[in-house]
């Protein structure tokens, strides 16, 4: 609830988010609440020019490349969406890129490095399990790699400590730095006690305190600085340069590609029979470029598949487009992935070597978060559990088979206040719960009738209100079997003329209007918006500055979901002529939003 708390003063350390200021049209299309279109819409807008990528730093045992990237243009999530599980984003290997062979690192080199790597003087080698009430329902052994069992609960710590490993002496005793918020973090802090040299770790000031504190108890020096990973990354690179301390970024850097490559080499040591593919998560792209560079070095023909939330999907964008991409926004529930762009060296090795991308939902990853509760009783992140979730969707749409299948299970770093949404949605994301709406008539025995035609579906949620003297609308969610009991439950009702909505699908409805039910009404020029609001002290106050009194707030429902953006969902009472004026407020306001007012399931169950 951060965000709703309202600070007495700014913290120094607080500064402006300026996450949309650079947007030319006012509101942009959120890309977390839409529905899967099929297939691609891709095209590129303008180049940025705004945001600096990540440098690609060359390891002093590779060359260093000099073809300058061009600037990437910016996309939205959206333009490239296809159906869970199938393998989209398969790069074009005819294309040329225009680099000489001169300039490419030879994946030979890879190989050898993760070969000999130093990561098990911090790192375990983690074992391989199979899934086995997963494997059972869908008829292929899916095989974990419990990276969740490392040190600091992730494989994070592979890529920093072999990087860091390299240092000579003196640059260590000069210290390290890195900005995150997440896993590395953990990782170099872990990473520089080992090797007895000083860390600072940048992380922006909605980082969650168990995170900051968990990387202080590490013995790591945090700075909280900034609300965006942004304004952290370009605190830490200056300090770099001021102090001499060197910087070790999360992915896009060969030495730590090399350290997460030493999770390939061990899933081949590990298998036994045939692999028909590894099916690893994907932020910036330095842990499958790293797998990918050894398994397709020693065994080509096993599959190298990516997996990303539909709505953070940069490297299947980047893929698609056969060059690097930024995405407008990106979707925060799998933050351990949470990544705008994918690093220069990271899209080179995977544009060489990956076999494409599938995309999941937040429900499928929930979905996948139960079933490793369910296979032994561990937890994992949502990124964690996002190549489960691809590797089942994958197996269920191409119909495979009595193969083995590799799913990294990549991290256990759980924010607990996640959990909440976590199990809300995990049985609609197995696809044993649907959310529905039914018409009844508001008269004497209606919801008798309704109970009748519902049968024995097991109703787990319910939500009635008067609201007119015609008719009512409820909202329920129902434990699904078969999708065939739900569509007989759904014929049965609409031959009795109940109108009945399957909303399964609808994040609006999942996050806010079924909190919401109950309170129908017609508010006059109400606009309604879905603002992403940051989880720090004053976020609140900051947004009723900007609309507050100059118009009326006729809903507002907040929603933490542990994330650093808060998802909220306002209504505000807008007359036609000031439609400009109110672009121009939230504009300015700097927080994520997408206009909403036109959402068939907010008229359906609010009107
Ligand atoms: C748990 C977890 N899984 C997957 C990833 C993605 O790794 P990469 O950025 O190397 O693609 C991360 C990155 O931090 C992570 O923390």
């Amino acid at each position: 609830m951060e965000a709703l708390r309202v600070s007495p003063a700014h913290s120094p350390l607080l500064r402006s988010q300026r996450l949309q200021s650079h947007l030319p049209n006012g509101p942009q299309k959120l890309s977390t609440r839409r529905p899967i279109k099929p297939f691609v819409s891709a095209t590129l807008s303008r180049p940025t020019a705004d945001v600096s990528a990540e440098p690609s730093t060359s390891s002093a045992s590779f060359e260093t490349r000099t073809t300058p990237s061009p600037p990437p243009h910016r996309v939205s999530a959206d333009s490239l969406q296809y159906p869970p599980g199938f393998l989209g984003a398969v790069p074009d290997r005819t294309a040329t890129d225009g680099n000489d062979n001169g300039n490419i690192v030879d994946a030979m080199e890879y190989l050898t490095n993760i070969l000999s790597s130093k990561v098990y003087d911090v790192a375990i080698e983690s074992p391989l399990e199979l899934a086995t009430k997963l494997s059972e329902r869908l008829g292929v052994r899916v095989w974990m790699k419990r990276e969740d069992l490392q040190p600091v609960f992730s494989f994070k710590l592979r890529g920093a400590y072999n990087m860091m490993a390299k240092l000579p002496r003196e640059q260590l005793d000069r210290g390290v730095i890195c900005s995150s918020a997440g896993n590395h973090a953990q990782g170099v802090a872990l990473a520089a006690k080992k090797l007895n040299c000083s860390a600072v770790i940048a992380m922006p000031v909605t980082t969650p305190e168990i995170k900051w504190k968990s990387v202080e108890r590490l013995g790591a020096t945090v700075v909280l600085i900034g609300d965006s990973y942004d304004e952290a990354q370009t605190y830490a690179k200056k300090r770099a340069q001021e102090e001499g301390r060197s910087f070790i970024p999360p992915f896009d850097h060969p030495d730590v590609i090399i350290g997460q490559g030493t999770v390939g080499m061990e899933i081949m040591r590990q298998t036994k029979g045939p692999l028909h593919a590894i099916f690893v998560p994907v932020g910036g792209g330095g842990l499958i470029a790293g797998i990918a560079a050894y398994v397709k070095r020693v065994s080509p023909k096993v599959k190298i598949i990516g997996v990303e939330p539909s709505d953070a999907n940069a490297m299947a964008l980047s893929l698609h487009h056969g060059q690097r991409i930024m995405l407008d926004q990106v979707g925060g529930f799998a933050d351990g992935v949470a990544v705008k762009e994918v690093g220069e060296e990271t899209f080179r090795l995977c544009k060489d070597m990956v076999d494409g991308v599938v995309l999941v939902s937040r429900d499928a990853i929930c979905g996948s978060i139960k079933d490793m509760f369910e296979e032994t009783r561990s937890i994992l992140e949502p990124a964690g559990a996002l190549a489960l979730a691809g590797a089942e969707a994958y197996c269920k749409y191409y119909g495979l088979k009595g193969e083995n299948v590799v799913a990294i299970t990549s991290g256990a770093n759980m924010n607990f206040d996640k959990l909440r949404v976590v199990t809300e949605l995990a049985n609609v994301g197995r696809q044993q719960e649907a959310v529905l709406a039914t018409i009844m008539p508001e008269e004497p025995g209606s919801f008798k009738h309704y109970c009748e035609l519902v049968g024995p579906m097991n109703i787990s949620e319910f939500k009635y209100r008067y609201n007119s003297d015609k008719q009512a609308v409820v909202l329920y969610s129902v434990g699904v079997h078969t999708a065939s009991e739900l569509k007989e439950m759904q014929e049965r009702l609409e031959s009795c003329r109940l109108k009945t909505y399957n909303l399964t699908k609808s994040d609006l409805v999942k996050d806010h209007l079924r909190y919401l039910m109950g309170g129908r009404s017609n508010v006059q020029n109400e606009v309604l918006c879905h603002f992403v609001f940051p989880e720090r002290p004053g976020a609140l106050m900051k947004f009723l500055d900007a609309f507050s009194p100059r118009w009326n707030i006729s809903l507002f429902h907040y929603r933490g979901q542990g994330e650093t953006g808060a998802n909220v969902l306002v209504g505000i009472q807008v007359a036609r002529g000031d439609i400009d004026e109110f672009q121009a407020r939230a504009g300015s306001l700097g927080y994520d939003y997408a206009v909403v007012t036109d959402n068939d399931e907010f008229n359906l169950l609010m009107h």
